[in-house]
This record gives C-alpha cells, structure tokens and sequence, in this order.
C-alpha cells in the first residue's frame, strides 16, 4: 500500500516481472478492510498516508496473520516510528528513497523466511535488534541511531562490557540501507596483530607461509554492507595507520598484491576503553581518531539507568519463558531486587540471570534473585578439582531448584540415584 501512484506502480511492477501477484491498495482503510479478510504472505505499506498510519495496516496484518511479514517505507523515519514498527513486528523497514533492488531484496527475504516456517524455524538464532529502554539517556542514543542509520557515516560506539554496543551496531545497520546486505563484526582483540591485517583486507597465495589460496578479506566480503570493528581501541599502532588509510580511500590491497580495489563498506567501531585516554597517552592515533569519530555513542552502563530494569527483566523474562516453554513470574519484589544490583557486567548479566531464573526457579523473587545472583558470582572462583567442581554444581543447581532433588537431577543431566549418592559422599 502506498499512496504516491508512480512509487505505488513502479513497485508493483517490479515484483510482477519476478512472478509475484500484486494486490495493490492506495489508502489505510482499504488496505486494513482487505487484511481483516485474507492472509497475505507479505504485506508492503508506507508509514505515513492518511490519518491512520501503517502502523495500522502493520497491526491489521498481523492479527490476520502473525507470520505475515510486513515491509514498511518511510520518508521520514523517527525513532518512534522505527520503535514501534519493530516492536509491532515489522518484518523490514526501508527508507525512502530506495533502491529497487533493496526492496526486492527484503521481499525475497521474507518469503525465504516463511518457507522455513514451522517448529523448527523458531529456534533460529536470529542476532537481536530489539533494544529495550526508555530512559532519557536510552531515547537520546535511538535519536541519534535513526539521524545517523541512513547515512554512510562511520560511528564510535563506547561502552562498558555488555552494555549493548554490538546491538546499537546492528541497529544502525538494520535501519541503514544497507539492511539487506552482510553485517560483519571483527574482534579487533581476539586477531593477532600479525593477522588482522590479511583477516581485513585479505592476502594473495602465497603471501605467507599457510596462505595456500586467494583469500577475500573481510572489507571485501562485506562489500556493501557493513562491518563492525569491535574493541578498536585494542589495534597495533602500526596497522592503525593502514586502517586511517582505508578509511580515507575506501580502496583495499590484499597482503602480497599489487593491486588496490574499490570497495563500498560502512564502518562501525566500538570500544570499551576511553579512546580519547588512549589518544592523550599516545597509544591510539590522533588522525585515526578524528577520522572514526564522527558520531560517538555513549552507552551508560545500566546502573546509571536503573529505571530501564523493570522493563528489561520482563522482556528478558517473556523471551526466555518462550524459548523454554516456561511460564515463569516475575514477582515485584524479584524487580526490586535486581533494581538493588550494581550489574558490573551490565545488561548481558542481568540477561544471563534471568535466563538461568526462568529455567531453574518458578518465580523471580528477591529470594531466587539473590539466589541466583550468589551462585553466578561462585562460578567466578576458581575450584581445583574435577570433584570440587562437580560438588559446586551440584551445591548451586540445588539451590536454585529450592532444593527439589528431582528437578536438580533432570537439570544435570543424572539419575536421582546417583544424584542421591553424591549428595551422600558431600555429607548433604
Ligand atoms: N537495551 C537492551 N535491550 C535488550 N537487550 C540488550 C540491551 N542491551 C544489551 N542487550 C543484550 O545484552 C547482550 C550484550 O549486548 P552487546 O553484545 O551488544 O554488548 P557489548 O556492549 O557489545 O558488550 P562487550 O563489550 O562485552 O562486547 C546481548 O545479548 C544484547 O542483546
Ligand atoms: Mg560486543
């Protein structure tokens, strides 16, 4: 449904010359009417027409079929609108103006994902772009992702471990357009630094022992897409220079060519290290700095938005609960006990404790909580022996289960017996 007739005539078009059966609709009204009385596999809307929007037709379209997916266009793309079209389960959502191919593109995509429909296609790790909160520092950061998406511009992503810099990276992306195209995220600290350079650009065979063939680097891989350079702030000050030069070019040569070649790749980075510290003491390129920096994102770690916890926990609870088929309550005095925590490892902690609640306890209270939060902290110490490991398990796996001995040894995965005999053996 779109109401710019040539838009409306070009689009259909172009999906009728690929073999698909077009029903075309120019306003919200007959488009919601048609919803109401016939499944369609895909559905294509503008977001802003009449008086209702296509968030309706979005709404309508899912009621009638929740595995329709729906493709939304939008000129004028505000964080409220993207917001809540991934909330309401848009399945893509493009920005105007397009190219075809993009559109196309979503369109095959969404049929490929239906015809994987069923059982089996819902346990499909699809990476998450959903993010949740609300607070004012949250809504700035979606401000400035749905200013700076459609534009090629590179962003500094900064944040404490587990704060959501990779999710804001995939964001930009998805509402990009380059949505369509590859999302690659390199660990700039996991790579050796002898080798990020060939993992980026790529090598020629035979440009270093083990090198048995061409290999296409990752800047080429991701060609018109995006790639992620996560913890950049960890990069050799050598190879630094090269990436400024690549940033500056946008032109690779692979290790052990002559040759350069052109490649159209946006660049996201991020870092959990004060580059700006890095860059006074000397270890982090100045040039390179200015050069990445032209957007900088600030995640503040979630004990400064403690307000954000409530909504979290129960997203993180819904979703879990889905996942293991579980129907686990979050209890108000389990949301005041995780709004107590100061969350060192930040929002992907709290989800980590609250998948482990949804499987192990029945409800998230205070008690399980603390639980919960008690025997993740154990696991950091160090034990000695396999039996001194096994016995911790044990200890925490019956704590959670509230000390139900039959539960604790479904969850580990042994007979009550032995379970029986081991808790003998620890005298418990
Ligand atoms: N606001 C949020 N809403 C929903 N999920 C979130 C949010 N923030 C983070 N997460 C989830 O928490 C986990 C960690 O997020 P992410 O990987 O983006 O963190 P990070 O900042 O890249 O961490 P690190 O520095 O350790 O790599 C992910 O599973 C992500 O989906
Ligand atoms: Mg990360």
């Amino acid at each position: 449904m779109e109401d710019d007739p040539a838009l409306q005539l070009t689009i259909q078009t172009a999906l009728e010359q690929k073999g698909y059966t077009v029903a075309a609709v120019f306003t919200t009204g007959e488009a919601i009417e048609r919803l109401a009385n016939e499944a369609f596999p895909v559905v294509i809307s503008d977001i802003y027409i009449d008086e209702r929007t296509g968030l309706d037709v979005l709404d309508a379209a899912k009621r009638k079929d929740p595995h329709c997916a729906v493709i939304l266009m939008t000129g004028r793309g505000t964080v409220e609108t993207v917001m809540a079209a991934t909330r309401g389960g848009a399945f893509d959502y493009i920005a105007k103006p397009f190219e075809l191919d993009v559109m196309l593109h979503a369109v095959a995509r969404a049929e490929a994902v239906r015809g994987e429909d069923g059982p089996e296609a819902e346990d499909e790790e699809l990476p998450e772009t959903e993010m949740i909160g609300s607070v004012p520092g949250m809504v700035e950061i979606y401000k400035t992702v749905s200013r700076v998406a459609p534009t090629d511009a590179t962003v500094v992503i900064e944040g404490e471990t587990g704060t959501g810099k990779e999710l804001v990276a995939r964001m930009i992306h998805r509402f990009s357009g380059r949505g369509n195209q590859p999302f690659v995220p390199v660990d700039c600290a996991s790579i050796a630094p002898s080798l990020l350079e060939s993992e980026l650009f790529g090598a020629m065979r035979g440009a270093f022992t083990g090198a048995d063939r061409d290999r296409a680097g990752v800047f080429e891989a991701a060609n018109r897409g995006t790639v992620f350079l996560d913890e950049i702030g960890d990069i050799e000050f050598n190879f630094q220079l090269k990436l400024l030069r690549f940033l500056q070019e946008r032109e690779i040569r692979p290790v052990g060519s002559a040759k350069s070649k052109e490649v159209d790749v946006r660049v996201l980075a991020a870092t959990n290290r004060d580059l700006q510290r890095l860059v006074d003491d000397g270890k982090f390129r100045e040039d390179l700095w200015f050069r990445l920096n032209v957007v900088r994102i600030v995640i503040p770690p979630l004990r400064e938005r403690r307000a954000d916890i409530p909504l979290l926990a129960r997203f993180f609870v819904n979703k879990y609960n889905s996942r293991y088929n579980r129907d686990v309550k979050l209890m108000d005095s389990g949301v005041r006990s995780l709004q107590d925590n100061t969350w060192p490892g930040n929002v992907r902690q709290l989800q980590h404790v609250i998948e482990r609640l949804v499987i192990l306890a029945n409800r998230v209270d205070a008690s399980t909580v603390q639980e919960a939060l008690a025997a993740m902290e154990s696991r950091e110490k160090p034990v000695d022996t396999l039996a001194e490991a096994e016995e911790d398990q044990i200890r925490r796996v019956l704590a959670a289960t509230g000390g139900n001995k039959s539960k604790a040894a479904q969850i580990l995965g042994i007979e009550r017996k032995t379970l029986y005999r081991k808790l003998e053996r620890m005298k418990l």
